[in-house]
């Protein structure tokens, strides 16, 4: 007799499962996994919750709580303003254009702020020995290993799921960085910390000589019209109730690229330089300056629009200007009220930032009307830099934290 008929060994070996059985024990696992995942902490960044997740749906493709939990991880995580990014073309041609003209053969190459990695392969592509990115959000680390690989670099680029700070030359990397690319600026440049992170890195993790994608950034100002953008961000009313009192709680409009389009902003005069920084020798001096902003076409003042230029190489610059595309947000620093400008008027602005923020106060009277001689040219010299002080606190009224943190939004 066959020892498997005994009712013994039947009790010893399990009933292969069927394939319901199968799925059904394959679900029971991913409940599991989905309670792990629900209780694991996210000090690591949510990596251990999301593999925990990705076990989880392999196990039960359609599980719903298990997809919901994992989109909602990444949108934890991984700001979404990373997208358009990517489909930002004139973003990625400029950087593409100067890596390629700034990459020499032989260079260490730090990238800092690896993302998608799409910086650290133009750095490789364009003949870097090697190129070390590294990246503060560890779930975006690991997809970039992964889009490296896709794209066969993996042995040109090195990965370091890391804060900038934190990374130690002999241990992260074998030595200091000939080049150092970032593109780590939001939409009024300073607000991802581009001045401390460039400041640390330019001195602990480059050479004496090193070279900086990007080189130089400007801040700018201007004077605009645009009543939709009160109608937007100072809505008068609603439903018949009037909503006045709580619009001092909004001095700076976060436009989106759409916004800019719906809102039609209209220039009133030219841009005005407010801040200068080097990015190859950066400090994180606090600074604030006095500027006039001149007014060239008559109409209705309801804001002051700020926006920044980069230089990444010679003759290759990125900006977020009115009239330009791109997926950065732009700021614009409302009046209290509207008010009919005519050609010629100065407005004065005092503005000050703290290397990670940037405030705009515009001064509550304006200049009589100048000379009609004022050429367009001179209107972009810097006319009253000051030295880095503090300021009285009437000229941080129109400062806003949370403008800082976001390209879009
Ligand atoms: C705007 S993305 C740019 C990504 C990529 N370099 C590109 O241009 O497509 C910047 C990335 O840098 C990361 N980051 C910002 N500051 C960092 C720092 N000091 N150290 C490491 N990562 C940083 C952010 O998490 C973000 O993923």
């Amino acid at each position: 007799m066959f020892e498997e008929h005994s009712p013994k060994a039947a009790a010893k070996i399990p009933p292969f499962p069927t394939l319901d059985g199968q799925a059904e024990l394959d679900k029971q696992k991913a409940k599991k996994l989905i309670a792990q995942a629900e209780s694991a902490p996210l000090t690591d960044g949510g990596l251990h919750t999301a593999e925990l997740l990705s076990e989880a749906l392999a196990l039960d493709p359609t599980n719903h709580q298990a997809q919901i939990l994992r989109e909602r991880l990444y949108q934890t995580f991984v700001p979404r303003w990373h997208f358009p990014m990517l489909a930002d073309t004139a973003r990625n041609t400029a950087y593409a254009r100067a890596i390629e003209a700034k990459v020499q053969p032989g260079d260490i190459v730090l990238d800092i702020g690896c993302g998608a990695g799409l910086t650290a392969m133009l750095a490789a592509r364009a003949g870097a020995k090697h190129v070390y990115t590294c990246e503060c959000q560890p779930l975006i680390a690991e997809a970039a290993k992964q889009v490296i690989a896709d794209n066969g670099l993996s042995d040109r680029i090195t990965v370091i799921s890391k804060w900038s700070h934190d990374i130690v030359v002999g241990v992260d990397i074998p030595e200091p960085a000939d080049l150092v690319v970032s593109e780590i600026v939001d939409a009024m440049l300073l607000g991802e910390g581009a001045l401390a992170t460039l400041t640390h890195a330019m001195k602990a993790l480059a050479k004496p000589d090193a070279r900086a994608i990007p080189e130089r950034g400007t801040l700018m100002a201007q004077l605009v019209q645009s009543d939709k953008l009160l109608e937007i961000w100072h809505p008068e009313q609603a439903e018949g109730f009037d909503l006045k009192s709580f619009h001092r709680l909004a001095n700076i409009a976060q436009v989106t690229p759409n916004d800019l389009t719906a809102c039609g902003m209209q220039p009133l005069g030219p841009t005005q330089d407010l801040f200068d920084f080097d990015f190859t020798n950066p400090n994180i001096n606090p600074a604030h300056t006095v500027e006039q902003l001149i007014c060239t076409t008559a109409g209705t003042l309801h804001a002051v629009f700020v926006s920044f230029e980069m230089d990444l190489a010679e003759g290759i610059t990125v900006d977020n200007e009115i009239h330009s595309g791109g997926h950065w947000g732009r700021s614009a620093f409302m009046l209290d009220r509207p008010c009919a400008v005519t050609p010629g008027e100065q407005w004065t602005i005092t503005a000050q930032h703290d290397a990670s923020r940037l405030s705009v106060h515009v001064h509550d009277e304006r200049q009589p009307a100048i000379k009609s001689s004022w050429a367009a040219d001179a209107w972009r010299t810097d006319a009253s830099k000051g030295e880095p002080a503090h300021l009285p606190a009437a000229t941080i009224s129109k400062q806003d934290p949370a403008a800082q943190a976001h390209r879009l939004h």
